[in-house]
């Protein structure tokens, strides 16, 4: 390096260290981070055709590695991808990563919310973390028509100012292969308390990730495999494939503002557990219906709970409606998993998954009459 680059380089990291993390404050901790969404960029100097020169070079930014800054009409392969959020993205190439400091607040949980479009490859995958916190989303599967797809992921915060880094730990051999980022928010979330009306958490779903505005297919929330924070409280999604969050700004949600879409089939599973009396007789009623997304056919939800099982057909239109059912079951253990999955896979007409809405869900213990009412 010569005197006067590293000279460069000294100023970049005093800069940078000046500039200080974004405050996520609580009461207005919803939306994208500084530049977010990428539309400040690098300076043409700091620019080497799409390649970003520099790391600091994007500002709120730190980047690693092979980062380029890409515009809307860019063409990957034959496909001409817009963006999700105004007219710029980055795509991360082998072992690349953007970074950016965080103000939070300790001890809280935030949920992440990202997009993400797959390029070349069927493997890619990317590996977000808050130290000491990290998950591997899995990109294979393609949800949304339009190429892109949002990701959650939570996190508590351990310190009052957090790290987090978007990584692709992909090893590719065409440089050109790796996936775009774009629009990168924050949200922080409250755990539900249990209420006297409900024996299930969240029930509702109405506390979940942030969800972008300006984007129309929901936000993933994906498996989460080990013992992570869900960015939906109190539920888990269980097995391979990620479920869907979404809101009435954009869908048909039975009640409430939010709802969750079971767009895996039988490889992604809904699950929470409920602290239960053996013996003891619940019932578990829940609406079931369609996101008046288009994903029209046979739709049917499966809800488990002990040995119990039932199986709700709804015939969807793709306009939305909804309908309710209802498990009874005796616990047969102290805990017990209520589980919902889609039995089938629902495609739209451009093949695009999609599938049956489940949202306000009620698990009540049914009352025995008391003995001396039923001897008289
Ligand atoms: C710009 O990219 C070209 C082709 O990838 C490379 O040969 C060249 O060294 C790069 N220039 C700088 C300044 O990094
Ligand atoms: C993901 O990133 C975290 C933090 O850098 C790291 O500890 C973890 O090993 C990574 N996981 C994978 C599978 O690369
Ligand atoms: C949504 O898009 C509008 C118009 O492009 C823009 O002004 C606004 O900032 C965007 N909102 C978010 C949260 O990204």
């Amino acid at each position: 390096m010569s005197m006067m680059s590293r000279y460069a380089a000294l100023v970049l990291l005093l800069f940078a260290a000046a500039r200080g993390a974004a405050a996520i404050t609580d009461g207005a901790a919803a939306g994208l981070l500084p530049n977010g969404n990428f539309e400040k960029g690098p300076s043409r100097s700091q620019l080497n055709g799409t390649q970003v020169i520099g790391r600091y070079a994007i500002p709120e930014w730190e980047i690693t590695g092979f980062v380029e800054y890409i515009e809307s009409g860019h063409k990957q392969g034959d496909m001409l991808l817009p963006v999700p959020e105004g007219v710029h993205a980055v795509r991360l190439g082998n072992e690349a990563s953007i970074k950016q400091k965080l103000k939070v607040t300790k001890g809280m949980y935030y949920s992440i919310t990202f997009c993400a479009a797959r390029t070349c490859a069927q493997e890619e995958r990317l590996n977000v973390s808050v130290t000491p916190d990290s998950g591997v989303l899995p990109m294979q599967t393609m949800y949304s028509s339009s190429g892109w797809d949002c990701y959650a992921w939570a996190f508590q915060a351990l310190f009052p100012q957090v790290e987090l880094v978007i990584h692709n730990p992909g090893v590719e051999e065409d440089p050109a292969c790796g996936p775009l980022i774009d629009s990168v928010a924050i949200k922080t979330l409250y755990p539900p308390r249990l209420t006297n009306k409900n024996l299930l958490k969240n029930a509702d779903f109405e506390e979940g990730p942030y969800i972008l505005p300006n984007t129309t297919w929901g936000v993933l929330v994906p498996p989460n495999i080990e013992d992570d924070h869900s960015p939906l409280p109190s539920w888990m999604v269980e097995s391979l494939k990620a479920v869907n969050y979404i809101d009435s700004a954009h869908f048909k949600v039975p009640q409430g503002k939010r709802a969750v879409e079971l767009v895996g089939g039988k490889e992604s599973a809904l699950a929470q557990v409920v602290r239960t009396v053996v013996g003891r007789v619940y019932t578990l009623s829940f609406s079931v219906g369609d996101a008046g997304n288009a994903c029209a056919g046979t739709m049917m939800v499966e809800a488990f709970a002990a040995r119990s099982t039932v199986k709700v057909p709804y015939d969807s239109k793709g306009t939305g409606g909804f309908k309710r059912a209802v498990l009874r079951f005796t616990a047969e253990a102290e805990r017990t998993r209520v589980v919902f999955l889609s039995t089938y896979y629902n495609t739209r007409t451009d093949g695009s998954l999609c599938g049956p809405v489940v949202d306000d869900v009620t698990l009540l213990s049914v009352r025995k009459p008391s003995r001396r009412l039923r001897l008289l």
